[in-house]
């Protein structure tokens, strides 16, 4: 069985204080109440130090939302795996659609950072979705398919087990339009096939799929009851403890 894994994405939102006191909610709560998933979360690399600090002796994982493909250098303004790993991550998510979209990242730059990141001990969280024009295209099975071929062609030999994948539709981003069960499970049936194709079954059904776009308290559960989901990656649901922490404990009502 895989164990569930819950992001929480906080994005350029939040002071170190704001970030502190936030993690710390959500660290006493899951002291008290453990999760049935593995929780991580992402705060913005000033806050990184702080929330590490919070959730110290909890179970709760360290993760950035971002990270250059070289370990040091002469790349003003940017942060690499080595660093990261320093300040304490674990995982970082890689290939998100704002940087794809608003950042111009190419899949061949996100697929430097993940084979960087996975050299450097970090486990990258590989986001892939398509836009609305490409889903009223008909081409979301081949821009999906496209985005994880070259994010994981350089893959380190092993690599794969230290993956996880989420599929964020690009339009259910931010939008209170969550895709439904059916689009997300033929998605991530996709995903499913092709990791079987290039890395065999056993170490494909090992590979977690989270859906993200819209998360919210009243459909996670649902988004999680449905066929090859194997987690959530959730962004402004994440900011408040009141929202987060129902998420994280959807599959605790069963
Ligand atoms: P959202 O963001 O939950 O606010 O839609 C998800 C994400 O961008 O990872």
């Amino acid at each position: 069985m895989i164990t569930s894994l819950i992001v929480g994405n906080w994005k350029m939102h939040g002071t170190q204080a704001h970030c502190f006191d936030l993690a710390q909610r959500i660290a006493q709560n899951l002291r008290r109440k453990p999760a049935r998933a593995d929780v991580v979360l992402a705060p913005p690399y000033t806050a990184l130090a702080q929330v590490k600090r919070v959730i110290k002796n909890s179970k709760i994982k360290l993760g950035a939302q971002n990270s250059h493909w070289e370990e040091s250098g002469a790349f003003t303004g940017e942060i690499s795996p080595v660093m990261l790993k320093d300040a304490g991550c674990e995982f970082v998510i890689l290939g998100h659609s704002e940087r794809r979209h608003i950042l111009q990242e190419s899949d061949i730059i996100i697929a430097k950072k993940v084979d960087a990141a996975v050299r450097n001990g970090l486990r990258p969280i590989l986001c892939v979705g398509e836009t609305l024009k490409e889903r009223r295209s008909g081409r979301t099975a081949m821009v999906i398919a496209r985005q994880l071929r070259i994010a994981l062609k350089g893959l380190v030999k092993g690599g794969i087990d230290r993956i996880d994948i989420a599929y964020e539709p690009v339009w259910a981003i931010g939008t209170g339009q969550t895709a439904t069960p059916v689009q997300i499970s033929q998605v991530h049936k996709r995903i499913r096939q092709f990791l079987k194709r290039s890395f065999g079954a056993a170490k494909a059904g090992r590979v977690r799929i989270l859906y993200g776009g819209s998360v919210a308290p009243d459909n996670a559960l649902t988004l999680m009851e449905t066929p090859e989901v194997s987690g959530l990656l959730v962004g402004g649901a994440s900011l408040k403890a009141e929202t987060f922490l129902p998420i994280v404990h959807c599959l605790s009502k069963n």
